[in-house]
């Protein structure tokens, strides 16, 4: 945490020197209204009250005046740290590989990215304000009742105790709760969010009263969580008020007392010691609210520091491969499976090699390990055993920007951003010119839709391309990875939602202008496939053929089988 603050250090330092400024006003000024009351108001001397009225006020101004300044740094340093921390978070999470982001859930990222860096940057504000505040007061009001009277600082001594082990007891009892909280906070926020962008499904299913119940249940759990960490700080306060209160009826025993007796204190220093008395007793409040404040930071700096030390479990590698090689694939003997279910297998000791410039396609049932093996190219995971090759080089070894730059990859789920039409597709390459933009869009049988929607190229897209039709979006997904001009480009099932002659021409014009360029196209139909050089049947994780269309027609039966559900399915339309 230091090396956050570090950067901040002037702030920090500036923060408490100026606190100490407005502590000078809150020390002092029971001790000049003491003078009032005794030399001027008993005394009945005017010219004290005006004089020392005088100080006061100016005193208070002071005061002020660095109150508000400590408040500005403060505020400058936490804001700054929280800034910082939520910065180094957001390019970690940024840098997880996938399997990272589906162990912390989404939910879970989203609140230790907000909620988590909010309370501790409210620790850093109360570090460098309230904390100096509460112990320069505390030994400060301790200090000034011991000069009233040393009897005074005497009753306090009988009641900090008592107070002390009210403060630790609650504390005790509230702390193991704030991680439970943050966890249940979690929890809501995935069931939020998983709401909210499936709202279309829920609609549809009628299910909003059983996803209420769902995101209710949460809800009243973490409810019940904060309500019980509420009830017993709750406590705190009556009870330290309580033990105030006898100290203060204690003050006015003993003041009382010295004062009838040998008149050793005056009715304005008895008036002094009860104001010193509550600021004292007070402050123990105030530093258990402080303490509090901290255990449930020091919960979320946990969960914080956990996203920020996991480092990448995919190490980038250093070495570039050959410059003259230039989109070649080749799987040797690989086999994969997910983290999550290590022992079963998705793909199962694969291997095949895509020359330069040739098209391979996938096809295969649904389920069979076609996303997966095409994710294993451009390192979204690593193979549990055996390797992937391109251009000659194991991907491991690539650094992973290198890698990522020579592949085009447009996924299964055609993923927006919420920007215009024209920055989606230029998101594939930072440089490109406009022309770039409509030739990618040209090529991706984008171009006419776009240009009949109401602002063309900058029609704004709405959150998850909901304003665009499900074949608009995989087209404008399509031109975002051509405009890259990779020497790899992979199509997971990218087709799918395009009619067959819309399809066919994507095709052609990717023959076209893209020669050269190794392509790996998956789909589902026939008609998508068998122009392909060369296709590849997946089956349960397995190749079961490899061969041109005509050739599969005569040595695979999976193929041939494929083939005629597919005509039936045709010759039903
Ligand atoms: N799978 C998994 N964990 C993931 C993704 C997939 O365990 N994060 C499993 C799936 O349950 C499936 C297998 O991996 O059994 C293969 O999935 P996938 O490669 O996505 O299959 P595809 O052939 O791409 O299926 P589809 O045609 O439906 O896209
Ligand atoms: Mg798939």
């Amino acid at each position: 945490m230091l090396r956050y603050l570090k950067k901040y250090w002037v702030y920090c330092l500036l923060a408490p020197l100026f606190m100490l400024g407005e502590l000078t006003m809150d020390l002092l000024q029971p001790a000049m209204m003491a003078t009032i009351v005794d030399e001027g108001v008993l005394g009945s001397d005017m010219q004290i009250i005006v004089y020392e009225g005088i100080r006061m006020v100016l005193l208070v101004i002071f005061g002020g005046t660095c109150g508000v300044l400590c408040c500005v740094f403060a505020n400058i340093a936490a804001q700054s740290f929280g800034n910082d921390v939520r910065k180094d978070m957001f390019s970690h999470i940024m840098d997880f590989s996938f399997e990272q982001t589906d162990f912390f859930t989404t939910g879970s990222l989203v609140t230790r990215i907000t909620n988590d860096v909010t309370q501790v940057e409210q620790m850093v504000m109360m570090s460098v304000r309230s904390l100096v505040r509460c112990v320069v007061m505390f030994v400060g009001g301790i200090y000034m009742l011991y000069r009233q009277a040393p009897q005074f600082a005497f009753v306090a001594a009988w009641g900090l105790p008592f107070i002390t082990a009210i403060v630790v007891f609650s504390l005790k009892k509230v702390s193991p709760l704030y991680t439970v909280i943050q966890q249940k906070l979690d929890r809501l926020n995935c069931i939020m969010q998983e709401n909210i962008a499936g709202t279309r499904v829920v609609k549809a299913y009628v299910k909003e009263e059983y996803e209420l119940e769902h995101f209710s249940d949460a809800n009243h759990s973490l409810c019940d969580t904060n309500l019980h960490a509420q009830t017993i700080l709750a406590f705190l306060n009556p009870s330290v008020n309580i033990i105030l209160n006898l100290c203060v009826v204690g003050v006015l025993y003993v003041g009382g007392d010295m004062l009838r007796t040998d008149g050793s204190v005056t009715p304005g220093q008895i008036m002094a010691a009860i104001t010193y008395l509550s600021l004292i007793l007070m402050r123990i409040v105030f530093m258990a609210n402080i303490f509090q404040t901290f255990t449930r930071a020091s919960a979320s700096w946990k969960r914080i520091r956990e996203v920020l030390d996991t480092e990448n479990a995919q190490q980038s590698g250093t070495r570039c491969p050959d410059e003259d090689r230039k989109g070649e694939i080749e799987f040797r003997q690989v086999s994969f499976a997910y983290a999550d279910a290590p022992d079963r297998p998705v793909l199962n000791n694969l291997s095949f090699s895509v020359r330069r410039g040739e098209t391979l396609a996938i096809i295969g049932s649904t389920g069979s390990g076609k996303t997966s093996l095409v994710q294993l190219i451009p390192r979204f995971y690593d193979v549990t055993a055996g390797a992937v090759l391109v251009d000659g080089q194991d991907v491991r070894e690539y650094p992973l920007q290198v890698l990522r730059d020579k592949i085009g990859i447009v996924q299964q789920k055609a993923e927006l951003f919420s920007r215009s039409i024209q920055e989606n597709i230029c998101w594939g390459c930072e440089q490109a010119e406009e022309s770039d933009v409509r030739h990618a869009a040209r090529i991706a049988q984008a171009e006419d839709f776009i240009r009949r929607m109401p602002k063309s190229y900058e029609t704004p897209v709405t959150e998850g391309g909901h304003s665009l039709s499900g074949g608009q979006k995989q087209r404008i997904s399509i031109a975002r990875a051509v405009i890259k001009k990779p020497e790899i480009l992979i199509f997971d099932d990218s087709g799918s939602a395009l009619d067959l002659k819309t399809e066919a021409r994507l095709y052609d014009a990717l023959h076209q202008e893209f020669a050269g360029t190794t392509r790996i196209i998956v789909a589902q139909r026939i008609a998508s496939v068998r122009q392909a050089d060369r296709i590849l049947v997946l089956d349960n994780g397995q190749i079961c053929a490899c061969g041109t269309h005509e050739e599969l027609q005569e040595s695979s039966a999976v193929y041939r089988e494929i083939c005629r559900s597919q005509l039936r399915k045709g010759a039903m339309a």
